[in-house]
C-alpha cells in the first residue's frame, strides 16, 4: 500500500530509480511524503470531535494550524458537509456521483488517486467550501481571528450612485488566505504533476467564491426614497459556486507538465488561451461503469436512470448498455413521488448483462 503511494508520488522517475538512492534518503521520504489517500476532508466526518492529532492525513503545517485555530477547524468541518452535499447535487445524474465512504479516512475512496477531471472538481469545490464556511463564520462573529471586512468603510459608489458602507461585509479575503495556507499545505511539500494540478484547482475553487460576491443595500430616506443607501458585500448562495465549478468541470483542460516540472501546458494542440481560470486534469477518467475496487469505482448497478433522457442520466448511458430493470423501480425509489407516470420513465441499472433481463427490461419500451 505504502509502496504504491510512493511510486505514484515520486513522479515520472519510476520505482526502479529508487534502488540507487541511499537508505536514509528513502527514510526521509517516507517520513515527509504525505499519503495521497487521506486528507483534511475527513474533518467533515468528525463533526464536533475535531482533535488535531487524530486526523489522519494532515501534514505538519495543517496540524499546527489546526491546533492554533480549533474554532476555524470547527467551521471547516461543518462546511465540509455542505460542499460534499453540493458536489453530490451537481453529480446526482452522473455515473460518478461524488459518493463518500462511511467512516473512511479517504472520504471519496481510491477514485481520488487518479488525477482525473473528477478529482479536479473535488479539489476545487472543497477549497471553495473552506473559503465559504470560514467567511460566513467570520461574519457571524463565531471566530476569534476574524470578523467583518473592516476595509469597507466610508463613502463609495456604484452605478446607482453614492452609498455608505455599513452592516457587515463578508471578509472573503480572510477566508481565501486561510484556505490557501491550510488546504494547499500538503501540495506544497511535493513537486509533481499531481501537486501542481491540485494547487491550480484549489485556487480556482477559492476564486470561484469571490467571483459571486454581491452588493446588498438598504434604503434610507423619507418614505423609502432611497436617497441614502448603506451597502455591504455579501457572498451569494454556495449553489452559484457549485454551478460555476460544474461548468468548469465540463470544460476542464487536460494538461501535461512542462519539461522543467515547474508548470504545465494544455495537452491538446487545439486549446487556445490560458488555463488560469479553468480546471485542469492530467489523466482521463475511467468510465465508472463497473465496480472496480482498485480504481475506487462503485459502478452504476442499482442506479436510477431516466428512460426518456439522452443525457448522462439516460438509461443507455447510465447503465453502460448493460440494460435496466423497470419493474423494481417503484419499490426501490420511494423518492420518485411524481406519480406512476414518472415511475414508468425510470429504470434501475443492472449489474451484468443478463439475457433474461434484457428481454424483459431493456427491450420494454
Ligand atoms: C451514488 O452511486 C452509488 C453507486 O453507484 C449508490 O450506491 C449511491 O446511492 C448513489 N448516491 C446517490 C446520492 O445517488
Ligand atoms: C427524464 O428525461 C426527460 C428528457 O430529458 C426529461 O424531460 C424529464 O424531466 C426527466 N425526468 C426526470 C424525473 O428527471
Amino acid at each position: 500500500m505504502l509502496e504504491l503511494r510512493k511510486v505514484r508520488r515520486s513522479g515520472s522517475s519510476g520505482p526502479e530509480r529508487a534502488q540507487g538512492i541511499c537508505l536514509p534518503f528513502i527514510l526521509l521520504l517516507l517520513m515527509f511524503t504525505p499519503s495521497v489517500d487521506s486528507s483534511w476532508w475527513y474533518i467533515g466526518a468528525l463533526g464536533a470531535r475535531v482533535i488535531c492529532d487524530n486526523i489522519p492525513g494532515l501534514v505538519n503545517k495543517q496540524r499546527q494550524l489546526c491546533q492554533r485555530h480549533p474554532d476555524l477547524m470547527q467551521s471547516i468541518g461543518e462546511g465540509a458537509k455542505e460542499w460534499i452535499h453540493e458536489c453530490q447535487h451537481q453529480f446526482q445524474h452522473h455515473r460518478w456521483n461524488c459518493s463518500t465512504l462511511e467512516r473512511d479516512h479517504t472520504v471519496f475512496g481510491r477514485v481520488m488517486l487518479r488525477s482525473s477531471r473528477e478529482a479536479a472538481f473535488v479539489y476545487a469545490i472543497s477549497s471553495a467550501g473552506v473559503v465559504y464556511a470560514l467567511t460566513r463564520a467570520c461574519s457571524l462573529g463565531e471566530l476569534k481571528s476574524c470578523g467583518c471586512d473592516t476595509h469597507k468603510r466610508g463613502r463609495a459608489h456604484d452605478e446607482l450612485g453614492d452609498f455608505d458602507w455599513g452592516g457587515c461585509s463578508d471578509n472573503v479575503n480572510y477566508g481565501i488566505k486561510f484556505a490557501k495556507a491550510f488546504v494547499d499545505a500538503r501540495e506544497r511539500m511535493v513537486k509533481d504533476a499531481r501537486a501542481l494540478m491540485n494547487l491550480h484547482n484549489n485556487r480556482c475553487g477559492r476564486m470561484a467564491v469571490k467571483r459571486f460576491m454581491k452588493l446588498e443595500c438598504k434604503c434610507h430616506g423619507v418614505s423609502g426614497s432611497c436617497a441614502l443607501r448603506t451597502c455591504w458585500l455579501a457572498m451569494s448562495d454556495f449553489r452559484r459556486t457549485g454551478d460555476y465549478l460544474r461548468k468548469k468541470y465540463n470544460m476542464a483542460v487536460e494538461v501535461t507538465m512542462n519539461q522543467d516540472g515547474t508548470g504545465f501546458m494544455a495537452a491538446g494542440r487545439n486549446f487556445k488561451g490560458t488555463t488560469k481560470n479553468e480546471l485542469v486534469y492530467v489523466e482521463n477518467s475511467p468510465d465508472y461503469c463497473l465496480m472496480d475496487r482498485t480504481a475506487g469505482s462503485l459502478g452504476t448497478a442499482g442506479r436510477v436512470c431516466n428512460k426518456s433522457s439522452k443525457g448522462m442520466d439516460g438509461c443507455e448511458v447510465m447503465c453502460c448498455g448493460r440494460g435496466y430493470d423497470t419493474t423494481r423501480v417503484k419499490r426501490v425509489t420511494k423518492w420518485i413521488r411524481s406519480g406512476p407516470k414518472n415511475q414508468r420513465m425510470h429504470g434501475l441499472c443492472l449489474q451484468n448483462v443478463n439475457p433474461c433481463w434484457t428481454s424483459m427490461a431493456t427491450v420494454q419500451k
